[in-house]
């Protein structure tokens, strides 16, 4: 299983989400957050409001999957997020050492979706 973290423009969101569904991916855990990539902002910031400390407003989206999605769900948030400007955003990939469905006891892959 893995945790996958991307971090993505805000205005890519809902083509990203639609892309997942495109690939059966449909649970997502989505957070507004603060960010700054190598250009600390400065350059990008064309791109969306600039808060102090050149942090910008992105989107985060948290995804666990089992092993067989990894590819699509990498697959689908790169193409809905990519427009080949600075600051498309990055994805990370953790590994996941366990999932817990609360209702109903189960545990691992099958917990996950
Ligand atoms: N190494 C990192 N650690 C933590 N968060 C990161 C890291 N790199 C990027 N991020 C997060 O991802 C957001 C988007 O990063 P961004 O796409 O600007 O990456 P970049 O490395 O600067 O690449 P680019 O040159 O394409 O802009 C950042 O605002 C930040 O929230
Ligand atoms: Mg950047």
């Amino acid at each position: 299983m893995k945790y996958i973290v991307a971090v993505i423009q805000p205005d890519r969101l809902d083509i990203v989400l639609r892309a997942l569904e495109e690939k059966e991916i449909h649970l997502v855990t989505v957070t507004t957050v603060m960010g700054r990539g190598r250009q600390k902002g400065v350059a990008e910031v064309y791109r969306s409001h600039k808060e102090a400390g050149g942090l910008l407003r992105k989107v985060k989206l948290e995804i666990a999957v089992n092993e067989e999605y990894v590819k699509p769900t990498v697959e689908a948030i790169t193409k809905g997020a990519r427009t080949g400007e600075i600051g498309d955003g990055k994805i990370f990939i953790l590994d996941l050492k366990e999932c817990v469905r609360i209702r109903t006891g189960e545990t691992g892959g099958p917990a996950i979706g």
